[in-house]
């Protein structure tokens, strides 16, 4: 029985993106598993994403979609498929690795695009001019999945604000947020079978409470924010790494580690 035929048909819609370019073999897929499969587990529908396959064009800048055509973008690509999508999520997800302490190209210029769902004027809300939503059925909830390569958690701070901004910009729930630093170092422990279980199983269990409460736990981001490996350790083995692919093209004279 496919799930739109059963009692579930009026189940939770859940639609996420990945921003990776590296799609299903990067760190933020590692995150997006679980948690998508917590959601599914709940009754969810779940639609996943990859904005590197999304043929999507940067904003134009024109308001045509508030002046001309209103609440439609005159640019004919995948925004018109995405755009009945995002109106009837329930829950959105944007997976995303940090890029330059913010979001890669393809999924900001997927958000700048989401324009022709605000109507132009202006109304006062907590104090503050904003755009009304054009079509109002549903907020949707939205979450963060997050990886970077450094190691602090700080490095997610301008990425986090910057999320939690662009939904009061759009009218949506800030849901929270799951965040992974030195995101490559559970890729390498996944590789190497050091024990790791337990952030995938937080990930997997904040999908689940998520759907049945509408929240993240402070217990499930911790899990799935905790340490892997020592600052030193992990800074000693990812400069080993590059090191060594360096070293065979031969090129490690003149760096700062020669
Ligand atoms: C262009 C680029 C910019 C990056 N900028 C940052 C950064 O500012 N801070 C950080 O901690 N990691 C940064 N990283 C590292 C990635 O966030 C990290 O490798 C992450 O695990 C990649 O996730 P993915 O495998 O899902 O693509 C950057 C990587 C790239 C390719």
């Amino acid at each position: 029985m496919k799930s739109s035929d059963s009692p579930r048909s009026e189940s939770m819609k859940v639609l996420a993106f990945n921003a990776s370019p590296l799609m299903e073999k990067g760190n933020t897929a590692l995150l997006m598993a679980p948690l998508l499969e917590g959601m599914r587990e709940e009754g969810c529908e779940v639609e996943l994403i990859y904005t590197c396959r999304l043929r999507v064009k940067p904003c134009l800048g024109d308001r045509a979609c508030w002046t001309k055509t209103p609440g439609k973008c005159v640019q004919d690509d995948d925004v018109k498929m995405l755009l009945p999508k995002m109106q009837e999520a329930d829950v959105i997800i944007f997976g995303t690795p940090v890029y330059f302490d913010g979001m890669p190209g393809t999924l900001k210029n997927l958000i700048d695009r989401l324009i022709p769902m605000l109507e132009p004027y202006f109304i006062m809300q907590d104090s503050h001019c904003r755009h009304p939503s054009r079509k109002r059925q549903k907020h949707p909830k939205v979450v963060l999945v997050s990886n970077c390569g450094f190691w602090e958690m700080d490095n997610f701070e301008p990425l986090v604000m910057h999320m939690q901004a662009i939904c009061k910009n759009a009218c949506w729930e800030f849901a929270g947020a799951l965040l992974r630093p030195h995101g490559e170092a559970l890729s390498y422990m996944v590789r190497k079978g050091i024990p790791v279980q337990d952030v995938f199983d937080a990930t997997k269990n904040a999908g689940k409470e998520l759907v049945r409460t509408g929240k993240i736990s402070e217990k499930n981001m911790k899990t799935i924010s905790r340490n892997l490996v020592p600052l030193e350790t992990y800074v000693e083995m990812t400069n080993k790494g590059f090191k060594q692919a360096l070293e065979r093209l031969g090129q490690t004279r003149g760096s700062s580690l020669s």
